[in-house]
């Protein structure tokens, strides 16, 4: 196997911020979500696809800051609109600037289910705000839930310092799984305010599912047959899969939709979008504001991704990449006879390793991923990746060249 990396700085930041920083690193960036000793931990820069540890490593970045990045890093017309926003306008003010209504507009016109829409920060905002909202219109509690929905109270894994009565009511169904749906609606469906789901299925550390055919069209007529509301989670899904979300490939339009992540080009700023009815409960009986949820750099930032995505057809080019991409390694799987699975293409692509009763699969996970990272691919072993527009031809050649030589050394073991 190659040499490994050189992380000495990345390991004198990650002990001295342990001095300052409860655990360091937040959350999904800490270094056991990654093979331990190999990544680096701290990035110091980036361009395009690549980015640069703060030791000077040069990697293909296919993680994309867990989304965000759809064109590239520092893409230079996304950010000198902001720069233009900071210096010409500026972007924190006590009122509203007029980009929101641009954007608002925008939005109504890409994304298929799209009557109104409010601007958050986060996916974590705006997936609570959809809750709250259908909450607010149909005056229940309960909400039945699929996919991860952020860190909120109400649907984080981890349960520490949460009431239990701030989760109570919430639900978790399977995904693609629509008799569990089913069980879960004949006990709470009066109940039900609203049943959220991301359109794909992407468990961490599981491959990436695609709806079953009418899967997507059944959940909404069950959501609905009882009275709630429907609402997609697309804050990964949209605009990767189509500028108009999963909803859109998909032909399901559901009553409430939450975007985030990719809409900025890493710009922090989501949306909540919706049929006019339910989302006018925020105009009396649901409270939204925060100081910072009307900031205009980030709006700045989504204009200009979004209009850059229409002129050159980023989605399509995304997706023709990802396909001859999963094509590859699909190919690749079957010549090594590696027991592992591509999913998730053309848009979340992931390389997972087969469950075998001797667990043998984390050790051919841990020699895989740390080849990869060897020679410079930056991958997450339990998440899946993304392609990005700037993402070129060589640099697919080269990845796929390295997945190749990575296969056939874990062949060995
Ligand atoms: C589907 C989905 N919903 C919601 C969230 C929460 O978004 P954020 O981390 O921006 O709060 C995420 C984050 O990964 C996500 O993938």
């Amino acid at each position: 196997m190659v040499q490994p990396l050189k992380l000495e700085t990345s390991d004198k930041l990650y002990n001295e911020a342990l001095e300052l920083i409860p655990g360091a690193i937040l959350g999904i960036r800490r270094p056991y979500n990654f093979v331990v000793g190999e990544y680096p931990i701290f990035f110091d820069n980036a361009k395009g696809g690549k980015v640069y540890d703060v030791d000077g490593n040069e990697y293909l970045d296919y993680l994309c800051a867990y989304g965000p990045i759809i064109i590239g890093h520092r893409e230079e017309s996304i950010d000198n609109a902001v720069i233009e926003q900071i210096q010409d306008k500026g972007f924190c003010f006590s009122l509203t600037q007029p980009i929101q209504n641009q954007l608002a507009k925008k939005l109504k016109s890409i994304i298929p289910s799209c009557e109104k829409c409010v601007f958050v920060k986060t996916g974590s905002d705006a997936t609570t705000t959809a809750v709250r909202i259908a909450r607010g219109y149909t005056n229940r509690t309960k909400i039945l839930r699929c996919g991860y929905h952020g860190w909120h109270d109400w649907c984080v894994e981890v349960k520490g310092g949460i009431p239990t009565k701030l989760y109570e009511d919430v639900f978790e169904f399977e995904y693609n799984n629509l008799a569990d749906l089913e069980a879960l609606m004949v006990v709470h469906g009066n109940e039900v305010a609203g049943i959220i789901i991301t359109p794909l299925g992407h468990p961490l550390a599981h491959e990436v599912q695609m709806p079953k055919p009418g899967y997507l069209k059944a959940v909404k007529d069950l959501a609905h047959k009882y009275g709630a509301v429907l609402i997609f989670d697309e804050i990964r899904t949209g605009f990767r899969v189509t500028l108009g979300g999963a909803q859109q490939e998909f032909g399901v339009s559901p009553d409430l939709s939450v975007f985030g992540k990719a809409i900025a080009n890493g710009y922090p700023v989501s949306a909540v979008v919706g049929k006019k009815e339910i989302m006018d409960v925020l105009e009396h009986d649901v409270f939204l504001s925060s100081t910072f949820f009307s900031n205009s750099l980030a709006q700045v930032a989504a204009m200009a991704t979004i209009e850059m995505m229409e002129r050159e057809d980023v989605l399509g080019v995304i997706r023709k990449k990802g396909n001859e991409f999963g094509k590859a390694v699909e190919d690749l799987i079957v010549d090594t006879g590696v027991p592992c699975t591509f999913s998730g293409g053309p848009w979340v692509p992931f390389i997972t390793f087969n469950h075998d009763p001797e667990k043998k699969y984390k050790t051919l996970r841990n020699t895989f991923y740390t080849s990869l990272i060897r020679q410079k691919v930056f991958l997450q072993p339990y998440h899946h990746g993304y392609i990005a527009y700037r993402h070129t031809e060589e640099d697919l050649t080269y990845t796929l060249d390295v997945i190749r030589k990575s296969f056939l050394e874990i062949k060995q073991l």
